[in-house]
């Protein structure tokens, strides 16, 4: 690593930011301590250009702190589905419900007391504080872990502890204390739209000249991790099952992808190549599971569709089927639902994806 020179980094970046920076957030400006913990939560794993639509979403059905607290949580996650990562939201929930009936709707004001909400880690906790609070306390993430391995050419895995650590203590180094909300806003932009992983902005970039990576021609190989993320694939068949007009769905209860999330009764299967076996299966043959009685009547099945989460990629297809309105053991396993009921439920974006985002209307057009 060269020798630490902040102040360079400093003024560059907060002229760029006053002169250049024109990136425009609806969250940006915000004085709202609720409403910036809720752009805060929103954007966690999630980059700006989707997170916007969700945050204008809540922020207009929940204005304030109690009208969340006080909404169902099913409701909530409706607001909150295709965005991922479910348990953000359960956790928005229930902080939003603590502060309202523990703290009398009144955010904590310090780092301290912020980092112990739910759903609050380091780097929310010092973009809350220096947001809401302008106290000094630096944001250390993906896109900081960049913006400082790169200018100050720090090598050292950004996953492991000797790195976390270095990189917390020049990141607080670089902070200007007296105006921390700018400075994090600042490296925050900066990453997202200069410093990028792919195709960064070097020959434009205002603090090119004393660069590290740049200097060195190392733009592409800083940050690096120690540890590679394995993806692993997984099949599913999702069977629609209609009866009397209703449909049977679940609640995915299990520490899984989606939890808390409806889906249709699934089967899981084991490789890619007993899966494709079984959608090759032709008509009645796809009815062999325990789920239908003789008359079942298979409907079709959809094309395949597929979603890529963090570390894994989901594969699936459904067969849809009606059932004779004898009970039958799938009339006891699963909830029941009407279409106008399962508008409300809140669905994976695999499901809405087989359906081409007509789910609902490719029902009324089977049943
Ligand atoms: N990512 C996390 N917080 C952000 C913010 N306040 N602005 C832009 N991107 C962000």
């Amino acid at each position: 690593m060269k020798q630490i020179n902040s102040k360079y980094f400093q003024t560059k970046l907060l002229l760029w930011h006053t002169t250049i920076n024109n990136r425009e957030l609806p969250w940006k400006e915000e004085k709202n301590v609720y409403f910036i913990w809720l752009s805060e939560i929103i954007l966690q794993q999630t980059r700006a250009a989707q997170g916007w639509k969700y945050y204008e979403r809540f922020v207009k059905a929940y204005p304030t702190i109690k009208d969340l607290a006080n909404a169902p949580l099913e409701e909530v996650y409706k607001l909150w589905e295709g965005l991922g990562y479910y348990n953000r939201c359960r956790n928005l929930h229930a902080t939003a419900k603590k502060i309202a009936s523990e703290l009398n709707g009144e955010f904590p004001k310090t780092y301290e007391t912020i980092i112990e909400l739910k759903g609050v880690g380091p780097y929310t906790a010092s973009a809350i504080a220096s947001f809401a609070y302008n106290l000094p306390h630096a944001v250390v993430d993906g896109n900081v872990f960049r913006v400082l391995s790169r200018f100050f050419g720090v090598k050292e895995a950004t996953d492991s502890t000797k790195g976390k650590k270095l990189f917390e203590k020049l990141a607080a180094n670089c902070l200007t204390k007296k105006s921390s909300a700018i400075y994090n806003q600042a490296i925050m932009d900066f990453g997202a739209t200069v410093c990028k992983p792919d195709n960064p902005l070097c020959t434009t970039c205002v603090m090119k000249r004393k660069c590290f990576a740049y200097q060195n021609e190392e733009v592409a190989s800083l940050p690096f991790k120690e540890k590679k993320v394995k993806q692993r694939s997984r099949w599913f068949v999702y069977y629609i099952l209609s009866k009397e007009e209703k449909f049977a769905v679940q609640e995915r209860k299990e520490k899984d992808v989606w939890q808390h999330l409806y889906e249709f009764p699934m089967q899981e299967f084991a490789s890619e190549k007993e899966w494709k076996n079984f959608l090759k299966t032709k008509d009645s043959t796809l009815l062999q599971s325990n789920l239908f009685t003789k008359n079942s009547r298979l409907l079709g099945i959809t094309k395949i569709v597929s979603q890529k989460l963090s570390h894994q990629t989901i594969y699936a297809a459904a067969v849809l089927a009606s059932l004779p309105s004898t009970k039958t053991k799938a009339h006891l396993q699963f909830e029941w639902k009407t279409v106008a009921q399962l508008k409300k439920l809140p669905f994976p974006r695999i499901i809405h994806l087989l359906f081409n985002n007509k789910v609902l209307e490719l029902f009324a057009q089977v049943v």
